[in-house]
């Protein structure tokens, strides 16, 4: 009876994959990092944050005096984080271009995508030349390809106070030195 038995125990698990396939019509891609929204807050910002916060100034008043600082990635290890970001960057870009995200959305969303890519591309360079300037000025190219896609496609709820412009918010950091 043994194999009787494990048939018992395959048949509702082969079941359960006819169901949950048969559950939707057309077979669609699964979006490999989640909806929109969760792929925005979990992987986009996160990997912008680490470009735009890598160069920065600040200045600050100390005992009455004003301050100044500016940071930018100083060893190999941090050059390499700030490239690596940007190379995702545009990685995050070719995802956006797929089914799973563009799907019902217009031409636009596949140029807005591949201005990601673009922008990835001279992050990447200004990583590898590393050009604080340079990586200052794409960081606020990546900011209006961010927002220019915001504009067409923006959440359907704002959070309170919010415009679409405050969605993805450029430099974090500028308030922190990275030395801390
Ligand atoms: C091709 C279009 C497109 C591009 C380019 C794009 N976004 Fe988005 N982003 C969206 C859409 C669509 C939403 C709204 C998702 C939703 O709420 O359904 C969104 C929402 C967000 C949100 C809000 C997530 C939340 O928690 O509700 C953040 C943060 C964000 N994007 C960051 C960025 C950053 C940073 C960049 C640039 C590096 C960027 N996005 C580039 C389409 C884009």
């Amino acid at each position: 009876m043994k194999t009787g038995f494990g048939g018992k125990i395959m048949f509702p698990v082969i079941l359960a994959g006819t169901l949950a396939l048969s559950a939707c019509d057309q077979p669609q891609e699964v979006p490999p990092l989640g909806t929109a929204q969760q792929m925005m807050a979990n992987e986009v910002q996160p990997t912008a944050e680490i470009f735009w916060g890598a160069v920065g100034a600040k200045s600050e008043l100390v005992d009455g005096e004003a301050v100044f600082t500016e940071w930018q990635p100083e060893t190999d290890a941090e050059w390499d984080e700030v490239h690596a970001a940007a190379v995702r960057l545009g990685e995050l870009g070719e995802i956006l271009k797929t089914p799973a995200y563009a799907e019902g959305r217009g031409d636009d969303w596949m140029a807005y995508s591949q201005g990601l890519v673009d922008v990835s591309a001279q992050a990447s360079e200004a990583a590898m030349a590393r050009d604080p300037d340079a990586i200052f000025e794409v960081g606020g190219t990546i900011y209006s390809v961010c927002s220019a896609c915001h504009r067409m496609y923006p959440p359907d709820v704002l959070p309170e106070g919010m415009t679409v412009d405050d969605i993805a918010q450029p430099r974090p950091n500028e308030e922190t030195p990275a030395s801390e």
